[in-house]
């Protein structure tokens, strides 16, 4: 079964918010349901595309740029992109809206003391400690969305109810059945 149109649906938010684990899922449930999907996700594509880019704003900016080319050469030939990025900036986000079709911005909402908590890859305890320079939410700015498509609430919300809300609002748009 093909998808009938692409998308790019975009996960926004806090190291730690949930991005990833999302994503994984979303990408798993519409793979499981035989559409085309792909995921981008910043530490792979950071691995993987470019090591040379770090986290100044500049850095940054062009991180996001690359991305929402590959996003937008994705979505155009009928693919489902689930891009996880933390992607701080509005400017950004907006950036990419207008370069790809049917973005859909989601704001994993969590705060910073749940994301601190959690801290799954040690990297607030050493932002903290001044280890790590311009990290999101400790030492550079998050600017949240202030009209996303789909605002989910990662700190209270079960990972299962979240990825519910995706697939209802990918149903209700018409890119699934
Ligand atoms: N309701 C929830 N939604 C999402 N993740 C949750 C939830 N409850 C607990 N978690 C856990 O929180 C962690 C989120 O980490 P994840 O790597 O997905 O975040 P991220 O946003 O991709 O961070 P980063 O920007 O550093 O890549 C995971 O260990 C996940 O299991
Ligand atoms: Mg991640």
């Amino acid at each position: 079964m093909h998808m009938q149109k692409g998308f790019v649906l975009w996960l926004t938010g806090l190291s730690g918010s949930g991005k990833t684990t999302l994503g994984d899922r979303v990408e798993e449930e519409l793979k499981q349901r035989g559409y085309l999907a792909e995921r981008l996700d910043g530490d792979l594509v950071r691995k993987h595309l470019w090591k040379d880019l770090g986290f100044t704003k500049e850095d940054r900016d062009e991180h996001i740029r690359r991305v929402g080319f590959l996003a937008a050469l994705l979505s155009r030939n009928g693919v489902g992109v689930i891009a996880s990025f933390i992607s701080p900036y509005r400017a950004q986000r907006e950036g990419v809206r207008k370069e790809v079709q049917n973005f859909i911005e989601v704001f994993c909402s969590c705060s910073l003391e749940v994301c601190k908590q959690r801290d799954k890859k040690g990297l607030y305890k050493k932002a903290e400690r001044g280890e790590i320079p311009n990290f999101t939410g400790v030492s550079d700015p998050y600017e949240f969305p202030e009209n996303p498509n789909i605002e989910l609430h990662t700190d209270t919300a079960s990972i299962e109810e979240n990825k519910q809300k995706i697939l209802d609002y990918l149903k209700g748009h018409g890119y699934i059945r």
